[in-house]
């Protein structure tokens, strides 16, 4: 029999020596090969860019997150699946919030949601929990908030905004998250705040000493290389591999290579 499907309360206990594996993915055939390695998979609200082609995170709607949170719940049985709450769909006030995480789980099933914010989400992240639907924070660099933040800016650079991550990290702790991403931050800034938490610390542009790590899967198989980050590290060319079929592909075609009679019905087979 499968072992059960890890949840919220199992990546909470995982912090300490141990590292949490995380990536994202939004469809089913990505899902069943993340599902077999990694503890937590993340339907980001990346696919905004590396699936649609948008320039930003934002632009992505609750019914899209669903049905690819849908998707990767049937390509997956063990990782915790985690469902990102897309911008416009919960900083307006609480409830609007919590709404919006219900629907998330009571149509995906997924594991919980994540939203990102610091101090001025704490209030949300806790009505969300309390409401019975776990909450992965997103603390740091936030890209549904860039475009209004001037860019992709990396956080905790100077004394007050080192102070400032580790007022949300508090805060969303105290607010009740099972853990917080925290991405785009300077390493000591990362560091620390993995140490001072009781809660794992998952980080993208972080720290070693982080808990976790994650990365958007497209970006780390070669799927989306219109601009590589600086914390990605490629381990595979797929695009490569792909260009390089659909090109041998087409030759085939072309030349009448393919198909071949092997790949047609009611031929009679030779002796
Ligand atoms: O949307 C996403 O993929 C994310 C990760 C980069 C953490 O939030």
């Amino acid at each position: 029999m499968a072992a059960p499907r890890l949840n919220s309360s199992d990546i909470k206990s995982m912090k300490g020596p141990g590292k949490v594996v995380c990536l994202t993915a939004y469809d089913t055939p990505m899902a069943k090969r993340v599902d077999q390695h990694c503890d937590l998979i993340l339907v980001g609200d990346s696919l905004a860019m590396v699936v649609y082609g948008l320039e930003t995170t934002r632009g992505v709607t609750l019914d899209i997150m669903i049905a690819h949170g849908q998707a990767v719940m049937r390509g997956s049985e063990r990782a915790c699946v985690v469902v990102d709450l897309p911008h416009g769909t919960y900083e307006q006030n609480p409830p609007q919030a919590v709404a919006s995480a219900l629907r998330v789980v009571a149509e995906t099933g997924c594991q919980a949601v994540k939203l990102e914010g610091g101090e001025e989400m704490a209030e949300t992240v806790a009505a969300i929990v309390n409401a019975g639907v776990p909450v992965l924070g997103h603390i740091g660099l936030l890209p549904q908030k860039a475009e209004s933040r001037g860019g992709f800016k990396i956080q905790g650079k100077d004394d007050e905004g080192a102070h400032q991550v580790y007022k949300d990290a508090a805060a969303i702790e105290k607010a009740g998250a099972f853990a917080m991403v925290i991405e785009g931050t300077v390493e000591a800034v990362a560091r620390e705040v993995t140490a001072r938490s009781a809660i794992p610390l998952i980080g993208i542009g972080a720290s070693p000493a982080c808990d976790g790590q994650i990365l958007v899967t497209q970006d780390m198989v070669g799927l989306f290389a219109d601009f590589t980050p600086k914390f990605v590290k490629r381990y595979a060319d797929a695009g490569k591999l792909i260009e390089q079929a659909v090109a041998d592909y087409a030759a085939e075609v072309r030349s009448g290579d393919f198909p071949g009679l092997e790949h047609c019905f009611g031929v009679p087979k030779k002796d």
